[in-house]
């Protein structure tokens, strides 16, 4: 784990100001009451407002300020819309090569949710970041590339794409998946959880997805032995039982069983299609931190789930659970862990005292800024 005592923040855009401005104080005083010296927040631009000071949204000090401090806790980011313009975030992933996007879910008190026993839900999300079709090898349709491939894959393999298909690559190697799982099986090992499944299509992407499953039982028998079990395969001892399942069957049964799923490892695409299904069961996403992390290089973004909530930007009502959460995460990364589990705490006990934003329909509903000095109290 990294130790560092300045870390970047980038407030983001529209309600990012906001929810940093109440998450701040809160981090502060978790830090100052368990020890181990204050930490600087550095403030870099990026978004809206990096384009407005430099005209770039992804300025090259921003990034070298990461580079330095290796560790970032961000905001919302608007990615300008505009042809051939890549999302910021996935710009920032790929840069510092992140490559576990990690998602804690499970519920909070007080919160509503669509199921009966949201309290059911404690899973831990891992998703590889750095490929499958978000690697942005596509073509569009009528193309000359795209004709040429057509023509060349129709000679070569007999594969016949309509021609006015477009065509996405969905490269899925050893290397990356084998990363991923290893470290979802770290951190399964670290926190003392009960399983990791590892969830794919490989019933009908056999190259990639099934691939995945197969490096990733391979990474825990090979690497794990001493800690997981293959699950019908080895006797019930007490290890971490490593198991897997279809995606399609996955989002059923965190539906009808939420407590089977514990740590999860899993592709670009399915992972995100999981996680945001995974945090509505929870509440939502105004409520759901994430981690951008590559534990070997000691280099991560912590950032909430939402985006930067354009229709109430300036409102004092944007729920600031997600950023505070996000900055326990990053706490807990470069080893203050007594700081997490405080801000963790005091959140929680605020809320069930039925306090919180109004999106949360609770008994007391109270702006932005008077939640952050609830949980300031609380601390
Ligand atoms: P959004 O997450 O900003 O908003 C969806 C809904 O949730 C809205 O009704 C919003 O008011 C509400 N909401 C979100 N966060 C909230 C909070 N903390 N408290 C209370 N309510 C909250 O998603 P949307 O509308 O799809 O995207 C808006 C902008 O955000 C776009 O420019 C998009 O590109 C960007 N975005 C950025 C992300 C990031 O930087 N990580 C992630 C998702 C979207």
């Amino acid at each position: 784990m990294a130790t560092s005592t300045s870390v970047v923040v980038i407030p983001g855009d529209g309600i990012g100001p906001e929810i940093w401005a109440a998450s701040k104080p809160v981090l502060d005083a978790a830090i100052g009451r368990t020890g181990g010296g204050a930490i600087t927040w550095e403030e870099w631009p990026a978004g809206e407002r990096g384009m407005e000071e430099s005209g770039d949204p992804l300025p090259r000090t921003t990034l070298e300020a990461i580079t330095r401090h290796r560790v970032a806790l961000k905001g919302p980011l608007t990615t300008p819309v505009g042809s051939g313009f890549r999302s910021l975030n996935v710009q920032l992933r790929l840069h510092f090569d992140l490559y576990a996007n990690v998602r804690p879910i499970h519920w909070l008190p007080g919160i509503s949710s669509p199921v009966r026993h949201p309290e059911l839900v404690d899973a831990v999300l891992f998703r590889e970041n750095t490929e499958d079709v978000y690697a942005g090898f596509e073509l569009e349709p009528g193309t000359p590339e795209l004709l040429a491939l057509a023509a060349f894959v129709r000679e070569r393999f007999r594969w016949p794409i309509p021609a006015d298909a477009g065509v996405g690559l969905k490269p899925i190697s050893e290397s990356a998946s084998k990363r991923l799982v290893r470290a979802a099986l770290r951190f399964a090992v670290r926190e003392k959880r009960k399983s990791v499944t590892l969830v794919h299509k490989g019933n009908i992407q056999k190259f990639t997805e099934g691939r995945f499953r197969a490096w990733g039982y391979e990474v825990a028998t090979q690497e794990f032995a001493d800690e997981c079990r293959v699950e019908g395969v080895d006797p019930d001892d007490g290890r971490i039982v490593v198991r897997d399942l279809l995606a399609d069957a996955f989002l059923q049964e965190i539906l009808v069983h939420p407590e089977r799923i514990d740590v999860v490892a899993t592709t670009n695409l399915n992972g995100d299609y999981m996680s945001e299904s995974l945090a509505a069961q929870v509440g939502g996403v105004g409520v759901a931190p994430g981690g951008n992390i590559n534990e070997e290089a000691g280099r991560a973004i912590f950032e909430p789930a939402h985006g930067t909530a354009p229709g109430i930007v300036g409102q004092d009502i944007a729920n600031p659970i997600a950023m505070l959460l996000s900055g326990a995460m990053l706490l807990e990364f470069i080893d203050r862990r007594p700081a997490a589990d405080l801000v963790r705490g005091a959140v929680r006990s605020v809320l069930s005292l039925g306090v919180g934003t109004p999106d949360l329909g609770l008994a007391e509903q109270v702006g932005t800024k008077a939640f952050g000095e609830r949980v300031v109290a609380a601390v």
